[in-house]
């Protein structure tokens, strides 16, 4: 068959995986199991770059990494700083192992936008077979790069709107000013110890910063009572994480995670069924709102109060492990305590 038919069935097989109304954190990753197929790779990936040609955001053939800041990222962005022309693709030969770097630009314009890396290509024929097969598969990427550029800049925006929303809680109680980010920095020393995959750590990560943004639909006489608080008014400070998720809730799946709102709806829920909203218990809480709790007390209890001093480091390890079981899980407890040397 003639290459260049060869080269335009595998630009339509490619552009097939984008039918459907999956989103694009799911189509891109299809086409790009397409792409590893056909040029018989071990790996293919669709790397979003910034007018800086910075990366901004990775896609392989499983999943989509936003906000990405992992080892590998930077060695990824290493080896297209050194290797990788921006006007034409590059193949970089180590060990007998055949990587590809190919750039995607703006149509009609000399805009970058992302690269294709296709690694381990192997059984590709003659170069200029490869190099056909690399231009088909760039064609059928182009628009969904520059969609997915749209779609990370508007959820950038939002993502910037709701930190000011978080910003905003914080203003509303002075003792908690600082709390949303210092949860979050406990959250990732957790990730860290027990090794948690980077896409888990970003979606945790905002999911702590955003966790009490609930708070910001509880009247301020409530969240900033300083005496004790009727039962009535406990009810409605129990409201936050629902309230929370109503905030947030329009912007799942496109631009936030539905992990990022677990961490949000069940971060009072307790190991043994007794918090709140939903009172689950155990394994139905999942992983990342069972960082959040543990990193959520530790904050609250190592932090002044009105109402008392706050706990030194140790102290507050101890009373976690003494709800260790009931109110919070073991393992996370334990990663918390062994990050800090305690
Ligand atoms: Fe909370």
């Amino acid at each position: 068959m003639p290459e260049q038919v060869t080269t335009g069935i595998i630009e339509q097989e490619i552009l097939g995986a984008f039918s459907g109304s999956d989103p694009l954190s799911i189509q891109i990753p299809r086409a790009l199991k397409r792409v590893q197929e056909y040029m018989h790779a071990s790996e293919a990936m669709l790397v979003l770059v910034s007018p800086q040609g910075r990366i901004r955001q990775v896609f392989d053939t499983v999943s989509m990494h936003w906000r990405v800041n992992s080892v590998e990222i930077r060695q990824l962005e290493s080896q297209l700083i050194e290797h990788a022309a921006p006007t034409e693709p590059v193949t970089v030969e180590s060990s007998g192992i055949t990587d590809v770097l190919a750039p995607i630009h703006q149509q009609g314009k000399s805009d970058l936008v992302a690269y294709l890396v296709v690694r381990g290509v192997r059984a590709h024929g003659s170069n200029g077979n490869l190099s056909l097969m690399t231009q088909s598969c760039c064609e059928a990427l182009h628009l969904s790069a520059m969609n997915a550029h749209l779609t990370f800049n508007i959820r950038d925006s939002y993502l910037k709107s709701t930190e000011a929303l978080a910003m905003a809680l914080e203003a509303k109680d002075e003792y908690t000013r600082g709390h949303s980010n210092l949860v979050m920095a406990h959250c990732m020393t957790i990730s860290e110890q027990i090794k948690l995959p980077e896409d888990q750590r970003q979606k945790l990560s905002i999911g702590a910063l955003l966790h009490d943004i609930g708070k910001i639909g509880v009247l301020d006489a409530v969240l900033n009572k300083p005496g004790r608080l009727t039962e009535d008014e406990y009810d409605m400070i129990k409201e936050h994480p629902r309230l929370g998720v109503q905030i947030l809730k329009p912007l799942v799946p496109q631009f936030l995670d539905l992990e990022v709102l677990d961490c949000v709806l069940l971060h009072h829920e307790r190991i043994d069924g007794k918090g709140y909203p939903e009172g689950i218990g155990g394994d139905e809480i999942p992983l990342l709102p069972r960082i959040v709790s543990v990193a959520d007390s530790y904050d609250a209890m190592t932090s002044l109060r009105p109402y008392r001093e706050p706990l030194m480091p140790a102290e507050a390890i101890q009373e976690l492990e003494r709800c260790a079981g009931t109110q919070f899980d073991p393992d996370i407890v334990a990663a918390l305590k062994k990050a800090f040397n305690l």
